[in-house]
């Protein structure tokens, strides 16, 4: 065995569900390391949740949680729909760990005692209503560089700069809505910028995919500024000497991967050093977004602290589907879980699309219309399809033994041609070479089985039915052993019916050229890959479709948080005819998960009213509830159903609260 390789993934924050863009890293990542493990090489893959920086504590104060609570949470939800994608890490672990606090202290001490850190006064965003400096995602304003509204570190909707504390113009505190003042203090900056001759030493010598390396060399070559590593939060890892200090969540993140890669050492009788100390070959997967802090930031930290530098940084092009830009709020994603697992659709099918549809540095687009194709003509109709008939045809005239006879010499060639491209795709980064090759040998396959006539040779000549049938086990040996990084339980599948006892995941690639056994007995045929039908695609695109409407009925609706309006005069509130109410029927609305469709009582009238309650509500508990109903609203139409008057609802972490009276009233009382 050679020098050990450890693979990382970029950590998920716990602050939500995995969707179809998270997967664009993580399922390549898999199959690279099943790959490596495939070429016999010593591998350690570890991965973990992002437990720390401010989207998380201000979700989880939003949800009237704790960060701790929150973040086990969403850790429980990755690490189970991982393992329900055949994500194997060989440690799935938590920044919040003990070992990711020790190891972090640890590093930035050796920072400061190299020099490498310094105090610095600046003027940093502070609400004086809410008494707090205000990091981060706590305070929104203007960006500085270009003006669009921006957070904190982020200019996100304008030109996509990273903000350093106090950057940010016209900040306004994100808790209470007030304008924030800005304050003086001391904080701590890494000295990013004597980096510069080394990174530009470096990051030519970088691995990993050619577009992160030359935007990362781009980068240092115009200007590297020193980075705050310092913020004003309880949440977090400290930052040594300073108990109401933590460090910046970028510092902690990275070391993450030190830190599961002790937590990994440390269960396993082995030493952390030898990857992190020792030079081991490191490989960062991470989605694009996410270069510099890997490519720049990440590797000045190792170097000023003594550690094994990356040797490559693979990053994974984004994540569209049906042709648009991925988007939570626009209700434009698609959830692992929920959307994917859960609907009993299986694992390997979305591996091999995300593997497959276009070059890992590319941006792929999802739609289940080129899903179903691909599953129905790529597996359905070539792979499993080949598979099945040299099976089926072997059993049924070899009494289920691998026939006798000498393995066609094109055969072979054809296979170790196969091989020698899953290898060097996996070595380039390209894991569509890889599975295209595997699926050219199925196409390859089925031309042999189709030119060879094995269905008129059992009639005329068994020997040389035989040998024809033997190569195509061969072949289909051959598939099992070089698909099994893309689709993992699929091809153990397939490797059993070909009658083998053992794992295909611990078969070395080298296998595929190692002839089958003549004699041994085949396991029983079945179909590996069944056809979507279109009622099905329709089903999964109606849902998307829906989530999409309901979303933009919530951004139309206005559900963005208190902004001021004008003043109105008592004539124009007198205007509105509020009463209370009272449900008298509920019922669920197809195809919507948040809408409810109610008959409320008005006072002797009953109006129907289409609401957004159902993720708070169970409709059982409301039929009897009083409710403050807005009567006058124009009638409207959602999800075609008429709703002739509104309940009035405060938003909760996102759901509604009604509204009603503090004790029972008559119904049709009006509110004034
Ligand atoms: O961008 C993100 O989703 C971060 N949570 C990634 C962190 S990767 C690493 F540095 F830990
Ligand atoms: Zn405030």
């Amino acid at each position: 065995m050679s020098s050990p390789i450890l693979v990382t993934c970029g950590l998920p924050y716990a602050n939500g569900a995995c969707h179809l863009g998270h997967l664009r890293t993580y399922v390549p990542a898999d199959i690279f390391v099943r790959g490596l493990k495939k070429l016999n090489k010593e591998v350690l893959f570890v991965c973990g949740s992002d437990a720390h920086g401010t989207p998380i504590v201000v979700n989880a104060e939003a949800q009237g949680m704790t960060p701790k609570a929150l973040v086990t949470r969403y850790h429980q939800h990755f690490d189970e729909v991982f393992k329900g994608m055949g994500i194997n890490f060989d440690l799935f672990g938590d920044t919040d760990d003990a070992a990711c606090h020790n190891r972090t202290q640890e590093m930035v001490k050796a920072l400061m005692d190299g020099g490498h850190v310094y105090p610095r006064e600046i003027e940093l965003a502070y609400c004086p209503k809410c008494e707090r400096f205000l990091p981060d995602r706590y305070v929104e304003g203007e960006c500085p560089y270009c003006g669009k509204p921006a957070r904190g570190d982020e200019c996100d909707m304008g030109c996509g700069r990273h903000l350093e504390p106090g950057e940010i113009k016209n900040a306004v505190c994100k808790v209470c809505g007030g304008k924030a003042q800005y304050r003086k203090q001391v904080h701590y900056f890494f000295k990013l910028s004597e980096f510069k001759d080394f990174l530009l030493d470096y990051l030519p010598t970088l691995g990993g995919t050619t577009s992160a390396r030359n935007y990362a060399i781009e980068w240092v070559r115009q200007e590297l500024k020193d980075w705050c590593i310092t913020r004003n939060m309880a949440w977090g890892v400290k930052f040594p000497g300073h108990d109401d200090l933590v460090v910046y969540v970028w510092v902690d993140a990275p070391i993450g991967y030190v830190a599961f890669t002790e937590e990994w050492c440390a269960s396993h009788g082995r030493d952390w050093k030898d990857y992190w100390k020792d030079g081991a070959k490191i490989i960062h997967f991470i989605g694009g977004d996410i270069v510099y802090h890997h490519c720049i930031f990440w590797p000045a930290m190792l170097k000023g602290a003594g550690y094994t530098l990356p040797s490559a940084v693979v990053a994974s092009g984004m994540l569209k589907i049906d042709d648009k830009k991925f988007s939570k709020s626009r209700g434009n994603v698609i959830w692992v879980k929920e959307d994917y697992l859960e609907r009993g659709l299986h694992p390997d099918l979305l591996r091999y699309y995300l593997a497959s549809y276009t070059a890992h540095n590319k941006e792929v687009n999802f739609s289940w219309k080129i899903f179903a194709d691909k599953v129905n003509t790529e597996l359905v109709g070539a792979f499993g399809n080949f598979i099945n008939r040299g099976l089926t045809f072997t059993v049924k005239n070899f009494q289920g033994r691998v026939p006798a006879g000498e393995i066609d010499r094109d055969v072979m060639a054809k296979i170790e041609e196969t091989m020698n491209d899953v290898v060097s795709g996996l070595e380039e980064y390209e894991f569509k070479k890889a599975a295209d090759a595997v699926m050219s040998l199925a196409d390859y396959g089925n031309i042999y089985f189709q030119s060879h006539e094995p269905w008129k040779l059992v009639k005329t000549d068994m020997v040389a039915a035989g040998a024809v049938l033997k190569s195509c086990l061969q072949i289909s040996k051959a598939l099992a052993l070089l698909m099994e990084p893309v689709m993992p339980s699929k091809m153990q599948n397939a490797w059993k019916q070909l009658g083998f006892k053992d794992a295909v995941a611990d078969r070395p690639f080298s296998e595929a050229i190692n002839p089958i056994a003549e004699g041994s007995l085949l396991g029983t045929p079945e179909i590996l890959f069944t056809r979507m039908e279109d009622a099905a695609i329709k089903e999964l695109d109606r849902i998307f479709a829906d989530r999409m409407k309901e979303a933009e009925a919530k951004e139309k609706s206005g559900v963005k948080g208190a902004e001021k309006k004008g003043e109105i005069s008592f004539e124009e509130f007198s205007s509105l005819d509020i009463r209370i109410g009272q449900i008298k029927e509920a019922g669920a609305i197809k195809g919507s998960k948040k809408l409810l469709k109610l008959q409320v009582d008005i006072g002797g009238e009953i109006r129907q009213v289409v609401a957004g309650i159902a993720e708070a509500y169970p409709t059982e508990e409301l039929v009897g509830t009083q409710v403050v109903v807005l009567v006058n609203l124009k009638p409207a139409k959602l999800f075609g159903i008429e709703s002739q008057a509104m309940l009035l609802a405060a938003d909760r972490a996102g759901k509604a609260v009604l509204l009603q009276p503090r004790v029972a009233v008559e119904i049709g009382t009006k509110v004034r």
